[in-house]
């Protein structure tokens, strides 16, 4: 049996958070952004003064017990991460978040903790979840899976648009540079690292206006 999911993965900022958002508007399911749960557990960590770099796995499995991840659906109808009863918000994604949520993503306690809540997704009902391994660990059976890419310019370019997700002074050179350190922490991991799955549909959006993503990932669903 195959699962109810479209998956979307790729790397970071390629467009697949607004994508994905868009999808799930038009065919009427919910959009759940694993990214997002991944910073704010980076988050969390952070606001606990956790040296990343010198925390075990076993120290990582304690600490995550005392974390509480839940979603909460919006006025708009969008699920928004509720940390330990607090709503993050805008919190999540700063370059600070960013430059650690690679190291937390990689610890095998962690991928573990939010693997199991994002398959309990998957019980509502035909959902749209985006994020870097949802097609090949999470989901391997989704019924639709699309793997998002653009060149490391453009995602550089969309990046430096985003406001507040990058530090002040950045340039595309210092934003490119950041975003590839992070896809390749992402793809060489050891536990669910960033690739395409076997059966996914590739799509280059370095050319493509967000129309014609959308266009191209919908007609492949509908
Ligand atoms: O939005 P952006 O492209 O910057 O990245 P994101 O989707 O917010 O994901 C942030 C980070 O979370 C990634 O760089 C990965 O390290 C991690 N992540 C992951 O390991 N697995 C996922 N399913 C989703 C995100």
């Amino acid at each position: 049996m195959s699962d109810n999911v479209v998956a979307i993965d790729g790397p970071a900022a390629s467009g697949k958070s607004t994508i994905a958002n868009l999808v799930a508007k038009k065919l009427c399911i919910p959009y759940i952004n694993t990214g997002n749960m991944y910073r704010a557990v980076t988050l969390c960590f952070l606001d606990n003064k956790i040296d990343i770099t010198n925390f075990s796995d076993a120290e990582s499995t304690l600490f995550l017990k005392s974390v509480v991840l839940n979603y909460v659906e919006n006025n708009d109808d969008e699920y928004e991460i509720e940390l330990n009863g607090k709503l993050v918000g805008d919190s999540i994604r700063t370059p600070r978040v960013a430059a650690e949520v690679s190291s937390v993503a990689a610890l095998p306690s962690v991928r573990e903790f939010l693997t199991t809540k994002q398959r309990e997704f998957a019980q509502l009902g035909l959902i749209v979840m985006e994020g870097r391994d949802i097609g090949t660990v999470v989901f391997p059976k989704a019924t639709h899976k699309f793997f998002l890419t653009a060149s490391p310019l453009v995602r550089a370019q969309r990046r430096l648009g985003q406001e507040g997700e990058t530090v002040d002074g950045a340039t595309i050179e210092s934003v490119a540079r950041e975003i590839e350190d992070r896809d390749y922490q992402d793809m060489n991991r050891a536990v669910a690292p960033l690739k395409q799955a076997q059966d996914a549909v590739l799509v280059d959006t370095s050319n493509m206006n967000i129309d014609q993503v959308l266009e191209t990932i919908c007609s492949n669903i509908i």
